[in-house]
């Protein structure tokens, strides 16, 4: 099982597979236009500091579970690594130029814990603090506002020797970590998110061990998935106490799911995986706590929780962040006695697909800004990632990807017919900005809106990203 199809095992059955009435009348008739969104939307593009940094063991950086898992021969594609990835490490001013030149507003990137605490805890280590000064700075010089993601999946090796997730300490650990982040850049950046994708790094990282750090099974998983929970809303209070004017975020992965046929038992399968995918960690957030309704197995998860642990885990954020790539479709399977539920492959159902094997499936990501939106007291929602991989023509001094384009308009559409219906979705990141190290697909997959050539680190505004350029223009 390949990670996407665990991921992607999920969202809101709020569906059928019918679309809402005035949906389709959208996206046929409507050209997109970004004035539409108002004047307010946010705009930006997304990276990560595992998959563009490089820099790995430069200027006193310590070791973060991926720099292990990487180095390991047989768990990425080619053996690849993100020892130097984009070089982003030596060439932020160049890609930040980049941004500027597009006339993309917003940055949003990820804090390398590593670099800034080697040991994971204690010394701090100054260089890498004034490595993200730079890039802060270099934003705000270029009028572009830096969104800092806390978490985005490198754990110091360190702490993963200590049990990593799985280990409740790491509810001091990130603490500490956040705090040092954000009494050191409080000042300049506003906008923060605590974890990116907690659904993915436990799912996949400690339940199927395809992603660092590699392990396996529900023992690590269950405690994994509470400790992360936990340090969505301490990171956040954490924040909050050093920061009174920040805007406090996390972020979550989701599909939409529909079942394989309408029956019963697909229904069933289909709602199975939704509770694990998309419910479990903005639920507790909520204060509704974990969907053991749906899903008895969570149950187990009462073994980590020690008493006051139920109210800890609410926080309320001032907004949430989507990311959405596909949907599933799932049907009823009997040898899968936690979620009865298996995913039907997108190759097998001949849709169109990206370069992951995902579904191109834009309404998908309408039905999920609906499914959050429905929750009471849920706080404003940005798409924080969205985005696809397509193999890119490189012709020269151009990159024609008139896939990844119609891609971005069609999944836009989508984004504003869900605002128009009155769901307050506030911004758009597209994912990514450059091309850069996709995980145990290494290099083999490119999501940019600008294109990478990894041997000379030479930079291409691919067509997306003029279309892009113009789309923000007006
Ligand atoms: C997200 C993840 C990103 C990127 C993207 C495309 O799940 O946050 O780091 O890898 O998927 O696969």
């Amino acid at each position: 099982m390949k990670r996407r199809d665990f991921i992607q095992l999920i969202p809101p059955i709020t569906t059928g597979l019918l679309l809402p009435e005035n949906l389709q009348f959208y996206s046929f008739f409507n050209s997109i236009n970004r004035k539409d969104f108002g004047n307010d939307f946010v705009w930006g593009a997304a990276c990560a500091a595992y998959q563009v940094e490089g820099a790995w063991n430069l200027d006193g950086k310590g070791l973060s579970i991926w720099d292990t898992f990487t180095h390991k021969k047989g768990t990425i594609y080619k053996n690849q690594n993100g020892d130097i990835a984009c070089d982003f490490y030596n060439r932020y001013a160049e890609d930040i130029a980049l941004l500027k030149y597009l006339g993309i507003p917003n940055f949003r990137f990820s804090i390398s814990w590593s670099r800034i605490l080697p040991n994971g805890v204690g010394t701090i280590n100054q260089r890498g603090i004034d490595f993200y000064h730079r890039v802060i700075d270099t934003c705000l010089e270029n009028n572009i506002t830096p969104w800092i993601t806390l978490y985005h999946w490198d754990l110091p090796q360190v702490l993963e020797d200590k049990g990593g997730w799985t280990n409740r300490e790491i509810i001091n650990w990130f603490s500490e970590f956040v705090s040092i982040c954000t009494k050191s850049y409080g000042d300049k950046v506003k906008n923060w998110m605590v974890l990116n994708e907690p659904m993915a790094f436990t799912g996949v990282g400690y339940f199927l061990g395809i992603h660092a750090p590699g392990k396996k099974g529900i023992s690590n998983f269950l405690p994994a998935v509470h400790h992360a929970a936990m340090c969505q809303a301490e990171g956040a209070r954490v924040i909050r106490t050093n920061i009174a004017d920040a805007q406090i975020g996390t972020t979550f992965s989701c599909s939409h799911i529909d079942p394989k046929k309408a029956k019963e038992r697909h229904y069933k399968a289909a709602q199975n995986s939704d509770a694990l995918i998309n419910r479990l960690f903005i639920e507790p957030a909520l204060g509704l706590g974990y969907p053991t309704d749906t899903i008895p197995l969570l149950k187990r998860i009462e073994k980590y929780m020690q008493s006051g642990d139920e109210q800890k885990l609410k926080y309320d954020f001032d907004f949430i962040g989507i990311q959405n790539y596909t949907r599933e479709v799932v049907k009823h399977w009997i040898l899968n006695p936690i979620l009865w539920s298996k995913q039907i492959p997108a190759s097998k159902r001949k849709v169109e697909l990206t370069e992951m094997g995902w579904e191109v499936y834009p309404e998908g990501i309408y039905y999920l800004l609906k499914k959050f939106a429905a929750y009471k007291n849920i706080p404003p929602l940005y798409v924080t990632e969205n985005g696809a991989a397509f193999e890119d023509v490189v012709d020269d001094e151009y990159v024609h990807d008139s896939k990844r384009t119609k891609f971005i308009e069609s999944y836009l559409r989508q984004v504003l017919n869900a605002k128009k219906e009155g769901v307050d979705v506030r911004g758009y990141f597209y994912w990514s900005f450059t091309d850069n190290f996709e995980w145990a697909e290494g290099y083999r997959t490119r999501f940019g809106l600008v294109h990478v050539d990894y041997a000379s680190q030479k930079r291409i505004v691919k067509d997306s990203g003029f279309w892009f350029k113009k789309f923000l223009e007006g």
